[in-house]
């Protein structure tokens, strides 16, 4: 493939280079809800389709009212974005600095928001041989350093390592002493959200929680993701953003989601099972090492010649997308990433897998 890719989910790009339709290609690259949108998503979205003749509600009344809830804060507290990634690129902007630290490896775009807003940021690289652990200690070392900006991903991106409340609680404090605002990308804890520090950071106030609606909810081409913090950084971030820049059927599409629970539950359920399932089947590969991971996706590494580059080329001709980690601080070119998806799903790429490998 001559493309790079800066993330995962290219199936456009890469149906296009196949000459196939995208619904062809079994993708692992982006990490999804295998069980899709909650069912009553798609009447909602359907339903909304006769309010697109008005500009969508700016503010996002109906659904920024459902987070609150859903959350047991105030309205106050919650940011609507168009995607998380959105509210990512306006953190800077909150904060009269111009270095940030980011804990790696981590998503790619802290970096790239970073970069636009032309603050300089350092990487403090987690050991991979331990299991990607978070040293209190050696980020209260680091922010000697004045940083205005440090990011967490939670569970992290894509190590899949979950950090428990209880710690990022205490980096919090930490940050909090230093004066250094927390981000706390919990993009994926749905998956094990007893662990969301949501309420510690809206209390504290030295701290952004950033969530994304479009991996739990299975709706990724719909863009939305919130924000959680004191009301006084959730309205100053909510005046950084573009106006109505979530549309009417992103925000039908929220609300409809948040009123089933049940589909949470389901999700989650699921996602437990066939994380096993699949790791299990990743571990028994020759030359392979995996890494446990609590969301819906787990990071390997592959411990012999082939690249994670060469691995995903392989794969193509089989119509199975992975995610090469190459480009991610701190980790080389034989790591890459996988969704989990359904058992037949996961089957079949562990079956490829297993043949590429055999090859050579
Ligand atoms: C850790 C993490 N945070 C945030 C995002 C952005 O998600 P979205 O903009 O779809 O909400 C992603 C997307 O891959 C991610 O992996």
């Amino acid at each position: 493939m001559n493309t790079i890719f800066t993330h995962g989910g290219n199936v456009f790009a890469v149906a296009r280079q196949l000459g196939v339709p995208p619904e062809e290609i079994l993708d692992f690259s982006a990490s999804i809800n295998p069980l899709g949108p909650p069912p009553g998503v798609r009447g909602a979205v359907a339903a909304a389709f006769d309010r697109l003749g008005h500009y969508p509600d700016s503010a996002c009344t109906e659904l920024v009212e459902a987070l609150a809830r859903c959350h047991g804060c105030e309205p106050a507290n919650v940011c609507v974005g168009n995607g998380s990634t959105e509210l990512i690129h306006l953190l800077p902007r909150l904060v009269a600095a111009q270095r940030a630290l980011i804990i790696a490896p981590a998503f790619s775009e802290y970096a790239e928001a970073l970069r636009k807003a032309g603050w300089a940021y350092d990487c403090l690289v987690l050991p991979e041989d331990a299991g990607f652990p978070l040293s209190i200690a050696a980020v209260r070392e680091e922010l000697h350093k004045e940083y205005g900006l440090l990011f967490l991903c939670n569970p992290g991106n894509p190590t899949g390592r979950l950090y428990r409340k209880d710690q990022v609680a205490e980096l919090l404090e930490v940050c909090r002493d230093a004066g250094t605002l927390l981000v706390v990308d919990e993009a994926f804890i749905d998956f094990c959200d007893e662990e969301s520090v949501k309420r510690p950071v809206i209390e504290s106030g030295a701290g952004v929680v950033i969530r994304s609606m479009t991996k739990f909810y299975g709706f990724p081409g719909l863009r939305l993701g919130y924000a959680l913090a004191a009301a006084p950084l959730a309205e100053r971030l909510c005046t950084l953003r573009l106006p109505w820049g979530v549309g009417t059927l992103a925000q039908a599409a929220g609300v409809a989601a948040l009123a089933d629970p049940g589909h949470g539950a389901r999700s989650r359920a699921f996602v437990a099972e066939e994380r096993a399932f699949l790791m299990a089947g990743l571990s028994s590969l020759p030359g392979v090492r995996v890494w446990p991971g609590a969301a819906n996706y787990l990071l390997a590494r592959l411990n012999g010649e082939l690249s994670a580059a060469g691995l995903q080329e392989r794969l193509l001709p089989e119509r199975i997308l992975i995610r090469d980690c190459a480009n991610f601080h701190g980790l080389d070119g034989h790591f890459f990433r996988v969704a989990v998806r359904t058992r037949e799903e996961n089957e079949r790429l562990l079956a490829a897998l297993r043949a590429v490998i055999a090859r050579g």
